[in-house]
């Protein structure tokens, strides 16, 4: 029986755009207040891009400071994934104008998109690919820029995104000594494909279509199926990843930051870890795929990785998907 490579997180590294937009800009392009913001979903800001900047230019930085946080040189790199759904363009990916812009000579570079959980996906695939050694350095990153197809005249959902990108770097764990990953899990289910949708644009409905609609170009939701489906899902995936462990050994849970009142019911439903939860959504709002790699870098950079802890991780996206990781750091 092949032995699977034990793997860790050598690095992380996170960037957003300088463009801030609070909620009282939101009040001055829709119906709606800064202190309705606050107490139904707790966001303060968010970052938005500027012109002439893109998704792309977002996931670099947040590579390029991964890589040297990790001490790993770009062309160490044998693998590339990126989490995104608002990749610059439907193709090629993101990942290919990284391996470029970094100078990841040779290495294989490929986007995936399971929304929201795209950290995940593209964290689990590298763990995967070193896991069975077929990859020994592997860039996980998950980059947004959501603005781009949020429907500024829906109040209901226009307010909830921010754009953004975090990375990490994984290595076999007796090269970096960190953050190893203990768990994974990937999960979907079709049935909820509308709840978080953008009809038009695909090749279903393309833009010469008779029946386009630019207004169905934008992200619609179904808030209040998604905010359930949400407290459910994030609460059994934090119990799953932790199940067998002592949850006092867990030193900090990472949730996908898609509202503030989810992520309460849903660590509320847990019945532990309040304290040991991070919280930045005030600050980026929803960054769909780069959420949980900023929130991680953050931590990171604060200290807040306690050598030995657990760590999990748990997101929920369009699909519907979702994921959770333990890692021990
Ligand atoms: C969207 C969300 C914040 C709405 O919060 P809520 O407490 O469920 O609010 P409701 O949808 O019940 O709406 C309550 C009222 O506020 C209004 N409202 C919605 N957005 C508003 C805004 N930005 N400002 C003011 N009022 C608003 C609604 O029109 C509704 O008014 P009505 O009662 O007169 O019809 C919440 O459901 C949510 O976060 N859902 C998940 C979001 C999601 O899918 N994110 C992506 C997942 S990755």
């Amino acid at each position: 029986m092949t032995t699977l490579t034990r793997v860790g997180i050598a690095g992380t590294g996170s960037h957003l755009p300088e463009r801030v937009m609070t909620n009282d800009d939101f009040a001055r392009i829709v119906d709606t207040s800064d202190e309705w913001i606050t107490k139904r979903t707790g966001i303060k800001e968010r970052r938005f891009v500027s012109e002439g900047e893109n998704n792309s230019d977002l996931a670099y930085e947040a590579a390029r400071r991964a890589l040297e946080n990790g001490g790993v040189r770009p062309e160490e790199v044998d693998l590339i994934v990126v989490g995104t759904l608002t990749a610059d363009h439907l193709m090629p990916t993101v990942a290919c104008q990284l391996q470029e812009r970094l100078g990841c000579s040779g290495a294989g570079a490929f986007d995936v998109q399971s929304a929201c959980t795209g950290f995940l996906t593209a964290m689990h695939t590298a763990e995967a690919f070193i896991a069975s050694g077929r990859a020994r350095c592997v860039l996980a990153i998950g980059s947004e820029t959501l603005s781009r197809y949020l429907n500024m005249k829906d109040r209901s959902s226009c307010i909830l995104f921010g754009d953004g990108a975090g990375a990490a770097v994984l290595r076999p764990l007796d090269e970096c000594g960190q953050g190893e990953v203990l768990r994974t899990t990937l999960g979907a289910d079709g049935s909820g494909f509308e709840y978080i949708h953008i009809p038009h644009g695909g090749t279903k409905v393309p833009h010469y279509h008779p029946e386009y609609d630019p207004e169905q170009h934008y992200i619609g939701l179904r808030g209040r199926e998604v905010y359930r489906f949400a407290v459910g899902t994030m609460s059994r995936i934090i119990q799953e990843m932790v199940d067998g462990y002592d949850p006092d050994e867990v030193g900090l849970i990472v949730p996908h930051q898609v509202n503030l009142r989810i992520i309460e019911s849903a660590i509320e439903r847990v019945g532990w870890g309040r304290e040991r939860t991070l919280v930045n959504i005030d600050r980026f709002g929803n960054t769909s795929a780069a959420s949980l790699p900023i929130a991680l870098d953050e931590a990171h950079r604060e200290g807040r990785l306690e050598k030995g802890k657990l760590v999990v991780l748990v997101a929920f996206g369009a699909g519907l998907t979702w994921g959770g990781s333990l890692l021990r750091w």
